[in-house]
């Protein structure tokens, strides 16, 4: 049985890296923030704006225990998924946690590219969003550290290692 839960800063590609993971090895793919979205039938966006985040997190810890309990899948977390409640202690006893390191200036640059939708970043100026990423990125790491493995991913481009290296743990 296997089972690889991916974690990181938002942008750091922990959904596409699943996605094109699960592809290539048959296993199966679930994003949590989709899950979320899709058992309460409500985006993340409304959840936070409904509940606040404290009523999010609850949310994102009960969808993580339902999930995390699904065989032969790969799961790819919300940023701030391993860092509330005791979810990093729960997921490095449920399978093995893969940490995607990026710089705040990678992650900046793959968020601004990018289209979702993220509450914790909404009505961010440019200079209030780097300040922001590195200095959540800073509290963060604690918990994200705190995961079996680890892979840079600032280079994007170095795809092909990161599959590699993700695989392996098959
Ligand atoms: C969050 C990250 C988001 C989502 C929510 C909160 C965070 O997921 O769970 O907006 O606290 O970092 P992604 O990391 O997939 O953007």
């Amino acid at each position: 049985m296997t089972r690889i839960i991916i974690i990181g800063y938002m942008g750091a590609g922990k959904t596409t890296v699943g996605k094109a993971l699960a592809k290539e090895t048959g296993l199966t793919f679930y994003d949590l923030d989709w899950y979320i979205e899709s058992r309460m039938r409500k985006k993340v966006s409304q959840i936070f704006a409904e509940r606040g985040e404290e009523g999010f997190r609850k949310i994102e810890h009960n969808m993580l225990h339902e999930v995390a309990e699904f065989e032969d899948v790969i799961i790819s977390c919300g940023g701030g998924t391993p860092c509330f409640y005791d979810n990093m202690e729960y997921m490095n006893g449920q399978g093995k946690v893969v940490y995607l390191k990026a710089s705040p200036e990678v992650l900046h640059k793959h968020l601004k590219m990018g289209k979702t939708e993220r509450p914790l970043l909404k009505g961010k100026t440019e200079e209030e969003l780097i300040t922001f990423i590195t200095e959540q990125l800073g509290k963060r790491e604690t918990f994200y550290s705190k995961a079996k493995y680890s892979l840079d991913v600032n280079l994007m481009d170095d795809y092909e290692k990161i599959k590699i290296t993700v695989k392996k743990l098959r």
